[in-house]
């Protein structure tokens, strides 16, 4: 008999192919006019139907890659930072803040990314030399990371978000910052739970699963590296990603 994590991991397999449909089906709709035009509602319901169906994506692809992290399959190689932040801020503000999304799509400068997202309240802390570096990285695991914890700062923000990239101790750093309502200490331990969510109501209507931050610190730690978090009521929250960087890296590319 197939072991049960074999059988969930090949049915987020076989979910794959029907959400490409429902996706690339969906955004065909919304992108050619051919089809004819679509009224206000038509459009708005397309839309949540292409934003719930890249959730789902996601999702599924998450779930894939954490059933790898478990079977400690890490691939780690050579990445740019600017080649992974664009695309998570894309996905990310693809389901939470579509109009920003648009604007920030294909673009790579950063000078031109940061002036574009402070619109949305969001600081990107980063110097030109580490954006252009190459990191000794798992690019599916680290995007996955900073996602999550980027969507969760999208959904408690008040006014603002700052994201800050470095390398520190021959680490590579990630933070995450929001001035949302906060996370009490008593919770600091439990929200790396699997289904745990401190809000069972949201005022967000495309509500979460409660397994973003669990799977995040499973890779993290996978990785050997650590998920930190500063926060408290009233004061918003700070996750910290710290992934070390292993000793080929910075011998083998500052050549
Ligand atoms: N930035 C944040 N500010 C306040 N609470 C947060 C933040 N990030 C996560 N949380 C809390 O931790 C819980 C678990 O987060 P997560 O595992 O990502 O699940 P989900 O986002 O699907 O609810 C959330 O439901 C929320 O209560
Ligand atoms: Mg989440």
């Amino acid at each position: 008999m197939l072991q049960k994590s074999l059988k969930l991991n090949l049915l987020y397999h076989e979910l794959k192919s029907p959400l490409v449909v429902v996706e690339t089906g969906v955004t065909s709709l919304l992108n050619r006019s051919r089809y004819g035009s679509l009224s206000e509602k038509q459009e708005k319901v397309l839309r949540r139907i292409q934003r719930n169906a890249r959730t789902a994506q996601l999702l599924v692809n998450d779930m894939l890659e954490l059933g790898c992290a478990q079977k400690g399959i890490i691939r780690e190689i050579p990445i740019k930072v600017s080649s992974i932040i664009p695309e998570i801020l894309w996905q990310v503000l693809d389901i939470t803040n579509h109009n920003l999304s648009t604007k920030i799509k294909d673009v790579l400068n950063l000078t031109r990314l940061q002036s574009i997202l402070t619109e949305g309240g969001i600081t990107l802390s980063i110097s030109s030399e580490i954006w252009e570096k190459e990191f000794y990285l798992d690019k599916r695991k680290i995007k996955q990371i900073i996602r999550n914890l980027m969507s969760n700062a999208l959904k408690h923000m008040k006014n603002s978000i700052e994201i800050t990239i470095k390398e520190q101790n021959n680490c590579f750093m990630c933070s995450v910052q929001d001035d949302g309502k906060g996370i009490t200490p008593k919770y600091h331990k439990k929200i790396f739970e699997a289904y745990f969510q401190m809000d069972k109501i949201e005022e967000n209507n495309e509500r979460g699963h409660g397994l973003g931050l669990a799977g995040a610190l499973i890779l993290v730690e996978e990785m050997g590296g650590e998920l930190l978090l500063e926060s408290d009521v009233g004061k918003g929250a700070k996750f910290i990603v710290l992934l070390p960087l292993p000793e080929k890296l910075n011998e083998g590319i500052a050549k």
